[in-house]
């Protein structure tokens, strides 16, 4: 490259990505790169291969924790299935909606019915504006009717819908005489509880198989990571990286979306910091970064008063000998550091339901101990991450950058303005 003609500047090639856009979070990797999903692929493509053989498919829900492949195994199986019947002479589509954005009925049959129009010859104008549902359902059965023969349809991020009527109409759509063509509807959600919140009627006519996807293991994540080796430059990648970063992953969460976050994070830390090689240290450092980032993710929408709550847990953790503290205690620890950063404390009734939403969120995990309410059961709560993460995040906060850092906490033990608990008089 560096006899190429132009500007020096630009000239220099990056002494450490080859092709980085193998790393980018929107990237759709190649058939050939898709790894460790065998039996997935198998099941998925067991319930709606029907479809290319001009019969009708199962619907089918599948659920799992977030990275776990479930949109894109959806799309990949779907694509093949369309080749495949479109193989046979079988005129068959795929549509995909993210329910996440399109979060009503009107705005997913809308979309639905635009996507099915594009590249047919149907004719009639669909209103992007002012027209309600039932307009769109009559365009999507007439397209249907016109020029398919079958269609796959992915919901993805399902829960996310207002209302799950969608989901009758798209399986009663032949037996109510709608449409001849065959439909078949993958839903996706990251909910298991999903199914409970379906109306009885929607769930036995929807009638649907369920999938369960779970996390990667660290040798799926190695080989996931592997098959992208070539986003590097040659030798850059320094033995036992990739094992590092699958291991590390997969005890965090096994999610193969940070995996590839955290190589590239590596990466560009190796970058910016003039080495030759991505070592395990950036990779160690890249985790961390990708871990505070990922509770800063989480807490932002929270009130200062979640924070601190959270910063109070910490506190606890790091200066105590316990990993499990009750509210009260983190209350008491909670009403010194608003002190110190010079805020009105919220009432500790206020600060429980601060402390569930975060449990709701999976920063934390709170459980039930104790007897019976007689004899005074209370709530134990723990953080799912390193306190030093969170002490991180939560000073990342503009208003709460005064707070101490990790390691004054480690050394300096209980820094609260003088508002210590006795933490034996809790016990
Ligand atoms: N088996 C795999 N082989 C190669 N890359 C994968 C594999 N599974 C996941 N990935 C990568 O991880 C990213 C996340 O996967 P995907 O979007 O399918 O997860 P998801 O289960 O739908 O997660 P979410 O619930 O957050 O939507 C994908 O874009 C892809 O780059
Ligand atoms: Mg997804």
């Amino acid at each position: 490259m560096a006899d190429q003609a132009g500007d020096p500047l630009f000239q220099s090639q990056d002494p450490i990505f080859d092709r980085k856009e193998l790393l980018h979070v929107g990237h759709v990797p190649d058939e050939d790169r898709i790894v460790g999903r065998d039996d997935e692929i198998e099941s998925v493509a067991a319930e709606i291969g029907a479809i290319t053989r001009g019969d009708p498919p199962n619907n089918v829900m599948i659920y799992g924790k977030t990275g776990t492949g479930k949109s894109l195994i959806s799309r990949h199986v779907a694509t093949r299935a369309r080749n495949a019947a479109q193989g046979n002479g079988i005129d068959c589509g795929v549509l995909y909606v993210d329910c996440s954005e399109a979060n009503t009925e009107t705005r997913t049959t809308r979309q639905l019915a635009l996507s099915l129009k594009d590249g047919t010859d149907y004719r009639e104008n669909i209103p992007v504006r002012g027209v309600g549902t039932m307009e769109y359902y009559q365009h999507i059965w007439a397209i249907l009717e016109d020029c398919f023969d079958a269609v796959v349809v992915i919901l993805d991020e399902i829960d996310k819908l207002d209302n799950s009527n969608i989901l009758m109409q798209l399986s009663r759509a032949r037996e109510a005489r709608k449409t001849d063509a065959y439909i078949g509807v993958i839903g996706i959600s990251n909910k298991v509880k999903y199914r409970e919140t379906l109306d009885e009627r929607i769930d036995s006519s929807f009638g649907h198989r369920e999938l369960f996807f779970h996390p990667y293991d660290a040798s799926q994540l190695r080989e996931i990571m592997r098959n992208r080796e070539d986003a590097f430059q040659p030798d850059v990648l320094a033995d036992g990286t990739i094992e590092l970063c699958a291991a590390l992953a997969a005890k965090k969460h096994g999610d193969a979306r940070k995996a590839i976050e955290i190589l590239k994070e590596a990466g560009e830390l190796a970058r910016r910091t003039g080495s030759e090689i991505v070592s395990e240290d950036h990779i160690k450092q890249a985790q961390e970064v990708a871990e505070i980032n990922r509770i800063e993710e989480l807490t932002s929408g929270a009130t200062v008063h979640a924070k601190l709550a959270l910063y109070a847990l910490a506190s606890h953790i790091i200066t105590g000998e316990r990993e499990t503290y009750k509210t009260r205690e983190i209350y008491e620890r909670y009403v010194g550091i608003c002190d110190l950063v010079a805020t009105d404390p919220i009432t500790e009734n206020g600060l429980y339901r601060q402390l569930k939403e975060q449990a709701f969120l999976g920063v934390i995990e709170s459980e039930k101990t104790g007897g019976g309410r007689s004899q005074g059961s209370y709530l134990l709560h723990r953080l799912v991450t390193d306190p030093k993460h969170i002490v991180k995040a939560v000073r990342r906060d503009a208003s709460l950058e005064e707070l101490p850092t990790y390691d004054r906490l480690a050394e300096t033990g209980p820094a609260t303005g003088g508002h210590d608990t006795d933490l034996s008089s809790f016990d």
